[in-house]
């Protein structure tokens, strides 16, 4: 599926589901329907609930990420990759590392179950390198290239491998696009307006800010989350993603 341009603003804006339980992210389903792109369900909350809140976030007609993060043998993530599609997921992640069989299966078997059950196919990001890893971390590893270098690699291998974006930080936005061309997407977290806190993400960008770099979709939990009136950040969050599309020309 290429890079569809003409997207809303308000569809750029992914919004983090972390949630401990069930009640707590339906409250939030409830209170955000319409006025975000989509629900971002992690690990946590998919772990603590499974399947049943991402057929609620679909039941209501919202659009959800299944942040899941897969890595292991082909089949086995292939065969999940099945199952999300089934499950309605309209995006969904892997791990570069899991290398090009991984990704190349998982691609392909999505896409077959999406025709066969007559759907749109989801969108497959690549996650390349964890934020939370640095340079020491990497070589610990065992990997002899630095962050960057790791994360234009498995970018670039994702992408011959048929995934259809990465999850990037802001800091790798600029030089993703310009390696690995427009089409690519990217999808950022560490996202803060100007005068947020910056909780525990290391270097932020305003939503203006990614846009304008090149994102595609921005991730935005705890902005969204504690704020007195959640509605009104994110009204504030798609505007500010819709004036710097059309500051740059992308809307
Ligand atoms: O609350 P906040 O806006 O920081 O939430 C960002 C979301 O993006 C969280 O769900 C977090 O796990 C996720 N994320 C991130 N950094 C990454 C990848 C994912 O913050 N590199």
């Amino acid at each position: 599926m290429k890079n569809t341009a003409t997207r809303r603003p308000v569809d750029r804006l992914i919004f983090a589901l972390d949630a401990p339980d069930y009640a707590q992210a339906l409250a939030w389903i409830e209170t955000l329907s319409g006025h975000v792109g989509l629900f971002k369900v992690g690990k946590e909350l998919f772990t603590a609930c499974g399947p049943k809140i991402v057929e609620e976030i679909k039941r209501r007609d919202q659009k959800a990420f299944l942040d899941l993060k897969f890595h292991d043998i082909p089949n086995t993530v292939a065969r999940a990759a099945e199952a999300a599609v089934r499950l309605g997921a309209d995006m969904f992640n892997v791990h570069a590392s899991g290398g090009a069989a991984m990704i190349r299966q998982t691609a392909d078997a999505a896409a077959a179950e999406a025709a066969r059950i007559g759907v749109r196919p989801p969108l497959m990001l690549a996650v390349t390198v964890l934020t939370s890893l640095n340079d020491a971390d990497l070589l610990r590893i065992g990997f002899q290239k630095n962050a960057t270098e790791m994360v234009i690699h498995l970018a670039a291998l994702a992408r011959e491998s048929g995934a259809q974006g990465v999850v990037a930080s802001p800091r790798e936005i600029a030089l993703l696009k310009k390696m690995l061309g427009d089409d690519f997407v990217v999808v950022t977290p560490g996202i803060r307006m100007s005068d947020a806190p910056a909780d525990d993400q290391k270097r932020t960008l305003t939503p203006y800010e990614a846009v304008q770099a090149g994102a595609d979709y921005i991730v935005v939990g705890r902005p969204i989350r504690s704020v007195k009136d959640p509605e009104r950040a994110c009204r504030e969050i798609v505007q500010n993603i819709a004036d710097a599309l059309a500051a740059s020309d992308r809307s």
